[in-house]
């Protein structure tokens, strides 16, 4: 047992019959699919809507049902990974790349989970590279607008050396911030820039987090 595993499972039991789920991304929404699929073997009926080719792939071979996006008219209750968490509830997220289709599907979500390992919870956000995802036709001037405003974008790259491509075939710029002193202000600047698809702080995007232990006690924070 580990501490994503712990949140992951705890999050089953969140999924009744008959619900239009959000899954989401990663490594700890990994054991929570697992955990589900178990559940969908002994008969729980539910519309999966997943945040990425990752996500889609691993219900496909765990038999978990899914519908595209378009195809629900809205999501009751979506689960999700984070790469970092503030007592106040605000996260950062992508590190996995993922965050685009996961900002849209948390917002059709009527309720919203993060799952996380008690690593990820943190006094301030920002040691954890903030990724913003861009337009690849100019990304270059992306990258300098935010280099001239002292914001340390790092183009996210693959083993051989190519840029990393989203699902949406768009670039990631890791922005290297140490710590972020206003995430509002800082969000609402990263709004309004042209080319700039989304940006990885979700700010009163969720209503409860589950922190898992690696001794596999789970704490909650509403
Ligand atoms: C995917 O792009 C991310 O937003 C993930 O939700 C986040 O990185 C958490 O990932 P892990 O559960 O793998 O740490």
């Amino acid at each position: 047992m580990n501490g994503k595993q712990a949140a992951g499972i705890q999050a089953v039991q969140e999924i009744s019959d008959g619900m239009v789920v959000g899954l989401g991304t990663g490594t700890t929404v990994y054991y929570f699919l697992e955990a589900l699929a178990e559940k969908v073997k002994l008969g729980l009926k539910l519309t999966g809507v997943a945040t990425s080719q990752q996500t889609v792939e691993l219900a496909r071979k765990w038999g978990i049902p899914m519908k595209p996006l378009n195809s629900v008219q809205s999501i009751d209750l979506t689960i999700d990974g984070a790469d970092e968490v503030s007592p106040d509830l605000d996260g950062i997220k992508g590190g996995g790349g993922a965050l685009l289709y996961e900002k849209l599907v948390a917002v059709a979500s009527k309720k919203r989970i993060w799952i996380v390992d008690a690593r990820k919870t943190v006094k301030q956000l920002g040691a954890f590279p903030l990724p913003v995802e861009v337009i690849p036709f100019s990304w270059k001037q992306i990258n300098r607008k935010l280099e001239n405003r002292g914001l340390h974008p790092v183009l996210r790259t693959q083993k051989d050396g190519s840029p990393f491509l989203t699902d949406a075939r768009h670039y990631i710029l890791d922005l290297h911030l140490n710590t972020i002193e206003n995430p509002s202000a800082l969000a609402n600047e990263l709004d309004h820039l042209p080319g700039l698809v989304e940006h990885g702080l979700f700010l009163g995007m969720t209503d409860s987090v589950i922190i898992g232990y690696p001794d596999g006690h789970i704490e909650r924070l509403e």
